[in-house]
């Protein structure tokens, strides 16, 4: 039987099962998406360099968290972060946080690097705790798929790192396209001159892991490599296929959230890239990915979404309809509707075209909301977040499509989102997810356990 029947075989049938691990964790004190009030959320935090810092401070702030642990492998991160949260507990390892602090946890935090977010969320849900995870959810599609069916079966609070889907410029430009401001839309085009990809060969030279940093734990899950200085800790790792997902995933969660939501997308069809071949070892670092979408209530029968990354990745205006001249951002997307085009830089207000058909259009108003305290409003039983997993899934599951789309450039992946399986190209199906590394299975999510089921 092939690798990717047995695990559809597990979807189909064993998902209700998904986080229901034996952790050795006690689980009373639950929070869940609409239960206590409490006087105090109690929060660990895993990843606190980098985004992480921004994220406990962000969270920090709020007057109902008490910041109770803190996670990092770079022992020199931890203690600095540890010197502004005296009373926090302090760990490298996120599983020996979990098993010691138990029910002293009641939300979790988690700002690693994209690989390990999978297993130290699915640690945290399978425990009974709500979760803010960095973007993108996850670096595999069926990670992303657990680890949404697995919060939804806890009915836990969750929210994904995307901030900007709580800023108003955003929030105003689904309402614009929700209200049919530019009619029903047929494409999106949506670009980021960056370049989180690397072209060349395995990095070297390999040199001494250095003591402060826990590098056994930092690969976690993923395959082992030599540590090589500056190269993957700290940043880097997303220009390369075992840690990262390149552009599209790094930015692409970012600018797509406002086209994926507005118009209220679901699984793609199919999904082909334009990029050099494969190596292996990065990210390429320039890409042209086309998705096809399914029709929604706003969009045409079809919608097309193309984006570009990499350097000079900005499109003519000419070439996406709009006049020529017109300046474009270095990031953003371009809504084209029925009667007009939405341009929408990262980061501001859109601009409607063309512009003297619009120019007497009055924006709607929205409200403003703090992406971290509403998650901790949550978690405490105020609101909801905007961002769960139930979105936050799907969003990361296209995009994570189109990464694994690299692997196999000009090749048209035809998606059945249904059994999480590439129908065509049998080859892709081995990308979806992957073996963890020994030592670093998490029920739920490596394959071995999965299919005991
Ligand atoms: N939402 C945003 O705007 C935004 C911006 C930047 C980064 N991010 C996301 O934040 C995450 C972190 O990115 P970054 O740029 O800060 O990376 P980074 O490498 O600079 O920082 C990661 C931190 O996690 C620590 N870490 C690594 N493995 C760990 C593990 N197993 N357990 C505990 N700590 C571990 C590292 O030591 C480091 O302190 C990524 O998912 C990234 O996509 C989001």
């Amino acid at each position: 039987m092939s690798y990717h029947l047995h695990r559809r075989n597990f979807l189909r049938a064993g998902s209700a099962l998904v986080g229901t691990a034996s952790l050795g964790l006690a689980t009373s004190r639950r929070v869940r998406a609409s239960s206590l009030t409490l006087e105090k959320l109690r929060t660990v935090h895993i990843g606190v360099g980098g985004m992480g810092g921004s994220d406990l401070n962000s969270v920090a702030s709020h007057d109902h968290v008490e910041v109770a642990g803190l996670c990092d492998v770079d022992a020199n991160t931890l203690k600095s972060t540890q010197a502004r949260f005296p009373s926090a507990r302090g760990f490298a390892d996120f599983r020996e946080m979990f098993s010691e602090m138990g029910d002293a946890i009641d939300a979790v935090v988690v700002s690693t690097p994209d690989h390990t977010h999978a297993p130290a969320a699915m640690m945290a849900i399978a425990a009974g705790k709500p979760v803010y995870c960095q973007k993108p959810l996850t670096h595999e599609v069926f990670e992303s798929r657990q680890l949404r069916l697995a919060a939804a079966e806890k009915n836990l609070v969750t929210q994904m790192g995307t901030q900007i889907h709580s800023h108003p410029a955003y929030k105003r430009a689904v309402r614009m396209i929700q209200d049919g401001v530019i009619g029903k839309v047929s494409q999106v085009h949506a670009w980021s001159n960056k370049n989180w990809g690397y072209d060349g060969t395995e990095p070297q030279p390999v040199a001494p892991v250095p003591d402060y940093l826990n590098w056994d734990l930092w690969l976690g899950s993923a395959p082992e490599k030599d540590f090589v200085p500056k190269v993957y800790h700290p940043g880097n790792w997303r220009k390369f296929v075992d840690y990262g997902t390149g552009t599209l995933g790094d930015m692409g969660v970012h600018i797509f959230d406002t086209p994926f939501t507005a118009l209220a997308l679901t699984a793609p069809l199919n999904v082909v890239t334009n990029c050099r071949q494969p190596t292996g070892v990065g990210h390429p670092e320039k890409n042209q990915v086309k998705y096809v979408f399914p029709g929604t209530e706003f969009t045409t029968d079809q919608l097309v979404w193309s984006w570009y990354d990499g350097q000079n990745a900005t499109p003519e205006a000419t070439s996406v309809g709009l006049p020529a001249g017109t300046p474009l951002p270095g990031q953003g997307s371009l809504f084209v509707g029925e009667g007009g085009q939405m341009l929408l830089p990262h980061i501001g207000e859109a601009v409607l075209f063309p512009e003297t058909k619009f120019k007497e259009y009055q924006r709607p108003e929205v409200g403003s909301d703090n992406h971290y305290h509403q998650w901790v409003d949550a978690c405490c039983g105020k609101g909801k977040t905007s961002m769960g997993f139930e979105l936050a899934g799907p969003l990361t599951e296209a995009l994570l499509l189109g990464v694994v789309a690299n692997r196999f450039p000009g090749e048209s992946l035809e998606w059945n989102s249904r059994d999480l399986l590439v129908t065509n190209v049998d080859a892709a199906n081995n990308l979806l997810q992957r073996d963890y590394r020994d030592g670093f299975e998490v029920d739920g999510l490596t394959p071995a356990l999965a299919g005991s089921r």
